[in-house]
């Protein structure tokens, strides 16, 4: 156990699972408690319990980001619980991959109620409490290089990632005079369920697109869920004190080729 997050308290949203279950684990590896947020009862008792049994301190709450209600319930029982909140990871999201004229309303309002509603109102409770602690505190918007160069197939999917890479600007300028910071990590090509299922939808030879998408990388591989969770360290703990309003991205160097797919 190192320490870089000691006495600390974070919220990750979809904590229970990939990204959000790695950056959760980093963070109390690192000493901060941390509460995991998702709809899942059966997915947050399952992550709760391998970080408790890796030594770390973990809580699973369920929550649906994209209702205001639970988000505001969310907020108020980690400060029950912990009596703190120093950081929300604003992870928890859902895709769509349809080509514009096959465009469904149901899942435009999905998607846009929960990767971009989600990510309001998280920032909206959290930032609440934040400002009344006088502590300041560290927002982490997980984005998509999706929402930098789109896909195919992505309209929906690849707006709310731009809408959340303008609102990350947006909301640190109006938190920052509170030392509340607000940061966006974009990840690329993350080599787990969303990613296959995406090349699924859009292609008829998934194995060959993702082959495809793996040598338009630099550094020549996908990534894994730890990938993300150094940098979302990064951007949570005193290292990135005077870090605010940026997108990072977190894609191996593939937007360097610019367009994918
Ligand atoms: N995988 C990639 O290649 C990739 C690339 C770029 C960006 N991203 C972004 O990274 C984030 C995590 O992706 P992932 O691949 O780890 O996704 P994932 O495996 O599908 O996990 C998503 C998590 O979000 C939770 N969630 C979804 N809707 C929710 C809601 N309404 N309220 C609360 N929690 C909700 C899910 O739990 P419940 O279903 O139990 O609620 C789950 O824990 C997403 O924002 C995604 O857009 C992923």
């Amino acid at each position: 156990m190192s320490s870089r997050l000691a006495g600390q308290v974070a919220i990750v949203t979809g904590g229970a699972r990939q990204i959000g279950f790695a950056i959760a684990s980093r963070f109390a590896a690192e000493g901060a408690s941390v509460v995991l947020a998702q709809r899942s009862r059966d997915e947050g008792e399952a992550a709760e319990a391998a970080i408790r049994t890796a030594g770390g301190e973990a809580t699973a709450l369920t929550c649906d980001v994209a209702d205001e209600d639970s988000v505001a319930g969310m907020v108020g029982r980690t400060l029950d619980l912990y009596g703190r909140l120093d950081v929300l990871v604003n992870n928890a999201g859902t895709g769509v991959a349809e080509h514009i004229t096959d465009l469904s309303w149901d899942d435009y309002r999905r998607v846009i109620d929960i990767n971009v509603g989600g990510v309001l109102l998280g920032t909206k409770y959290a930032a609440r409490q934040m400002k009344v602690s006088g502590r300041g505190g560290s927002i982490i918007n997980i984005s998509s290089i999706q929402g930098v160069l789109p896909l195919r197939q992505s309209a929906v999917y690849a707006g709310s990632k731009g809408a959340v890479n303008l609102i990350t600007q947006q909301t640190a300028a109006d938190l920052g005079c509170f030392g509340i910071r607000v940061n966006a990590i974009a990840p690329g090509y993350i080599d787990n369920e969303m990613m296959h299922s995406y090349h699924t939808l859009v292609s008829e030879t998934p194995g060959a697109a993702i082959s495809a998408a793996r040598g338009s990388i630099v550094l020549g591989r996908l990534g894994t869920t730890d990938d993300i969770a150094g940098p979302a360290l990064f951007l949570a703990s005193s290292d990135s004190a005077y870090v605010t309003g940026t997108l990072m991205l977190v894609d191996g160097g593939s937007q360097t080729h610019g367009a994918i797919a």
